[in-house]
């Protein structure tokens, strides 16, 4: 397969966004398609309207970064950001619920203090605590594009570093083939979603990447969006984003990242193997088993009634230019 494009693979015309009711229809329209069953689409609920954002979500949106300079390749992604009314009350944290409207009950997520492992197969582990992290490590804004396993998309203007930065400190070894991402877990605090079939979830949420793809330019860890520290709904104090995998793998809250050798088990591919893979690459031609990959709908306003924005899904969610290499 080739993959690489002469220009970004979303340089095609993608239309403006609408008003915020319509979006809310729109989601309300999108929960009736889904279907039951083990898997992530099955709980996009919690639809609700609202104007403009309320006192509360706002309060949930963290604080004010100092202004950080934007990577250069990552200032445009061919598509406006989506408003972050939108993205920042409509998330999966299956930690605090099965729908979309859990940004309220993440705000009981602990993140202060907040300790960060990376251990295994490196000459240096090391323990972070929050300081450290932005301390440490160069922070940018980086805009991408965002696709979930679901067929929604959006566009976060994300703040961090890249995933390389930490590996150039830790300096994995030979023997380090894969690496696994461990999401804060304690059931006292993140008693998951309430459904029947929930009762026997592998929590802590997991995810893995090969230590090629966590070494590419794009793979990033985030501690902030929309220019203020990470609220608790996105994974706040730091979490994973992958932009050319689907939204799953990106794990919240991270508190330990061990390099090994052996490819680890993760959350989704664990619960349903032959819906989420582990590679799990943005790809329009390879459908999920309930529903088609070809199409997208994008978060945010559109001119149409009752449906989303629709559009086209691309190879590698058009960063081909960057990780197609990566899988010959
Ligand atoms: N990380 C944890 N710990 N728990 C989760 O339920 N959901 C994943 C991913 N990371 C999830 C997670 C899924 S399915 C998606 S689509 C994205 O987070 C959603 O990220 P967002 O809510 O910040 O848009």
């Amino acid at each position: 397969m080739v993959f690489f494009k002469a220009r970004p693979g979303w340089q095609s015309p993608y239309p403006k966004v609408t008003p915020e009711g319509v979006f809310w229809r729109r989601r309300r329209f999108m929960t009736s398609l889904i279907g039951a069953g083990v898997g992530l689409a099955a709980s996009a609920g919690g639809c609700r309207r609202s104007g403009p954002m309320d006192a509360d979500l706002e309060r949930s949106l963290g604080v004010p970064l100092p202004a950080v300079p934007r990577h250069r390749a990552f200032a445009d992604a061919g598509r406006e950001p989506t408003p972050q009314r939108y993205a920042s009350s409509y998330n999966n944290y299956y930690e605090f619920g099965g729908s979309k409207n859990i940004w309220a009950s993440a705000q009981a997520l602990p993140t202060d203090p907040w300790k960060l492992d990376v251990s295994g197969l490196v000459k240096n582990p090391v323990s972070f605590d929050l300081e450290d992290l932005t301390r440490q490590f160069e922070l940018e804004e980086r805009i991408y594009r965002f696709r979930c396993v679901e067929a929604w998309a959006m566009v976060v203007p994300w703040i961090g570093f890249p995933m390389r930065a930490l590996m150039a400190l830790v300096e994995p070894t030979a023997a380090a083939k894969y690496v696994r991402f461990t999401s804060f877990y304690d059931p006292m605090v993140t008693p998951g979603p309430n459904f029947g079939f929930a009762r026997n979830l592998p929590w802590p949420y997991t995810e893995g990447l090969t230590v090629a793809e966590m070494a590419n330019e794009l793979a990033f860890f985030a501690v902030g969006v929309y220019g203020r520290t990470l609220p608790k709904q996105h994974g706040a104090p730091i979490r994973m984003v992958v932009p050319w995998k689907y939204g799953f793998k990106g794990a919240k809250a991270i508190v330990r990242i061990e390099f090994v050798a052996e490819q680890p088990a993760t959350y989704w591919n664990t619960l349903a193997p032959n819906e989420y893979g582990f590679e799990a690459n943005v790809e329009p031609d390879v459908p999920h088993p309930r529903w088609s990959q070809a199409k997208e709908r994008l978060v945010g306003e559109s001119t149409a009634l009752f449906t989303w924005e629709e559009q086209p899904t691309v190879i590698y969610n058009g960063y081909g230019e960057w990780v197609a290499g990566l899988y010959g």
